[in-house]
Parts: structure tokens; C-alpha cells; sequence
């Protein structure tokens, strides 16, 4: 179940892009996973928000950040309940990306990932360049200040090249060896992430992110990225999103032998919910289907903001 963690006391506010999806405040968290674990569910994944956002995102690293606060909190109080936690960097950059960027004056000509070259819909302009070695750095400490706080589990979701290696070696230097990595390893540059930077305030200010996110026509690249966290130490590897993304969870299934999870994002939600209301389908028997989809394809893990729900209704049934 994914829940999204920002700063404050006794805050329980409902997003509106994600009707029955909240931003809680640690306390408020707290109760809630209270309950989902009472309901069966037995992992949540935390996305933090800021109180204050940098270029260099530096709360994101915060030993006292709300990430960390909201693990402490909930392994005190829920400690059977597994705590994974996304890690990234945009939602506390002021420019929304997911790694920090190259100033001006920089030199630019290592800075573009092995991700496809070539013909792309996006013009020059509004490329951004992100400083991986920087980048990097800072992701490996979040990880840890996450791990540190007693996270189950970390899980990068920023797509850059090369992270699951320098997280690995940054956990294993510092006693956390036993701290597995979920990586996002195939996250394609999506529009079905829409309502979760809504969520997490997390819309970059400039450029999109496709110079380090997967271009959805490519399959094979996809499945080279999978190969190539695996190789860096990711112990689960992530298919994102989950229904469009349905013969990359297949191909993935059948080649890969690590536990395979697929993240049913924001705007399959969002989609589902909206049309629901109206309305113009049922809700409950159609998330059931896309669940039932995703695991069809070969997940193994699903992460899925009808979690709750869904651990319900198995339970009934
Ligand atoms: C960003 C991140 C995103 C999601 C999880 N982590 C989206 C993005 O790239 O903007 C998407 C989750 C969802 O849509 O439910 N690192
Ligand atoms: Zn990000």
C-alpha cells in the first residue's frame, strides 16, 4: 500500500486527483497503518513530502526528515508491518526533478544516460540535464538515513544509471547489508503519473523527465534495464506502470528470476475512481480485473492504492 507521509500534526488531507488517497501527517500515518495492518496488509511504501524544497534536496537526506520520522513512528508501533520507503529526490527539489541538475557552466557531455538516443518527441529545449555522479550521492544517502531509521526495505525510483550500485555499497559500508533494494527498474516516462505529483507536489518546473525515464515503445530496453539492476544488486525489480505496461511484466516474468513487483500507479486509479463516480463503470469489479490482470502477466508483488481495499475483499470473499 503506498501512503504518502508530509510534515505537521494531526493532518489527514484528501487528494484531489485520488479521491480515497491521502497526505498524512506522521501521527495520522501512524493510525493508518494501524489499521491496514488489522485489514492484512503487511507492507506499506512511504513517499515523503517537504516542508521546504532546493536544488539539492536537502531534506530529502534529512536524518530527521519526515520519511525517517514516519518510520521510526511506525515501526515502534506497527513493528510486523514491513516499511519500504521511495527513494528520491523530486519531491524536495525546487525544479521537481529526480536528480540535481547540471548548472550552466558544467561540462554537459557526460551527462547523457544510455537510455535510447535518438528520434524523440521532445525538443532540445526543454531537456534537462541532471548531474548523475551529484545525484547519486544523494540518493545513496537518503537510502541510508531511511535504512538508519529502521526501514524493511528501500526502493529507488529515480531511474538514473547506476544507483541500485552505489545504494548497495552505501548500505553494505554501513551495516544495512541485510536491507534489500526494490528497484523501479523499468519506469517509463508515463502520463499515468499525473495525479501523484499532484500528490507529492512533485511536477518538475522545467522539462519532463525523459532523458532518464523509459520511452514506452521501446520493450527491449526495458528488459536490458531489469538485466542491468539485477546485475547492480536489486533483489526486486519493478515494472511501472502496471496496464500498459502488461507484456513488459510478461517478458520480465519469463526471463528474470528475481521477485518481480509492478507498480498500478496514480492515474490507473485516478482513471478507475473518476469513471466510478459517474457512474460509467463499477468500480470494484474493475480494479479486480486490473489486479487480476497484473498478476495474470506475472507479478509477484503489487503495489496498488486499492491495497486496503482489495486485502478486503480477498478476506470476504
Ligand atoms: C518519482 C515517482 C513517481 C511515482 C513514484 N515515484 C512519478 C514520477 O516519475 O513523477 C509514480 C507513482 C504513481 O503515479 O502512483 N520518483
Ligand atoms: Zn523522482
Amino acid at each position: 500500500m503506498p501512503l504518502f507521509v508530509r510534515p505537521g500534526k494531526q493532518i489527514r488531507i484528501q487528494i484531489p486527483s485520488m479521491p480515497g488517497q491521502f497526505q498524512f501527517s506522521v501521527d495520522r500515518l501512524v493510525e493508518e497503518c494501524v489499521e491496514l495492518q488489522d485489514q492484512g496488509i503487511r507492507a506499506v511504501l512511504l513517499f515523503g513530502m517537504a516542508s521546504g524544497k532546493d536544488e539539492r534536496a536537502t531534506e530529502a537526506y534529512a536524518k530527521d526528515g519526515v520519511v525517517p520520522q514516519a518510520v521510526r513512528a511506525i515501526k515502534t508501533r506497527v513493528p510486523d508491518l514491513a516499511v519500504i520507503t521511495d527513494v528520491c529526490l523530486c519531491a524536495y527539489t525546487s525544479h521537481g526533478h529526480c536528480g540535481v541538475l547540471k548548472t550552466a557552466h558544467s561540462p554537459q557531455h557526460t551527462a547523457h544516460s544510455k537510455k535510447t538516443r535518438g528520434l524523440r518527441a521532445s525538443s532540445s529545449e526543454h531537456e534537462v540535464v541532471i548531474d548523475e555522479k551529484a545525484s547519486l550521492e544523494l540518493l545513496a544517502k537518503t537510502a541510508l538515513a531511511h535504512a538508519q531509521a529502521g526501514a524493511d526495505m528501500v526502493a529507488p525510483s529515480d531511474m538514473l544509471d547506476g544507483r541500485v550500485a552505489v545504494i548497495r555499497q552505501a548500505l553494505d559500508r554501513s551495516g544495512f547489508s541485510r536491507v534489500p533494494i526494490m528497484s523501479y527498474a523499468a519506469k517509463f516516462a508515463s502520463s499515468f503519473y499525473g495525479p501523484f505529483r499532484d500528490a507529492v507536489e512533485s511536477r518538475p518546473m522545467v522539462g519532463d523527465r525523459r532523458s532518464y525515464q523509459l520511452d514506452p515503445a521501446n520493450a527491449r530496453e526495458a528488459l536490458r534495464e531489469i538485466a542491468a539492476d539485477i546485475d547492480e544488486g536489486a533483489d526486486i525489480v519493478m515494472v511501472k506502470p502496471a496496464l500498459a505496461y502488461l507484456d513488459i511484466i510478461a517478458r520480465a516474468a519469463e526471463r528474470f528470476t528475481v521477485p518481480l513487483a509492478a507498480f498500478n500507479v496514480s492515474g490507473e486509479y485516478a482513471m478507475v475512481k473518476a469513471a466510478g463516480a459517474r457512474g460509467w463503470l463499477l468500480e470494484r469489479p474493475a480494479w479486480l480485473e486490473m489486479l487480476l490482470a497484473i498478476r495474470r502477466a506475472g507479478a509477484d508483488l503489487i503495489i496498488t492504492y486499492w491495497a486496503k481495499e482489495a486485502a478486503k475483499a480477498l478476506r470476504d470473499r
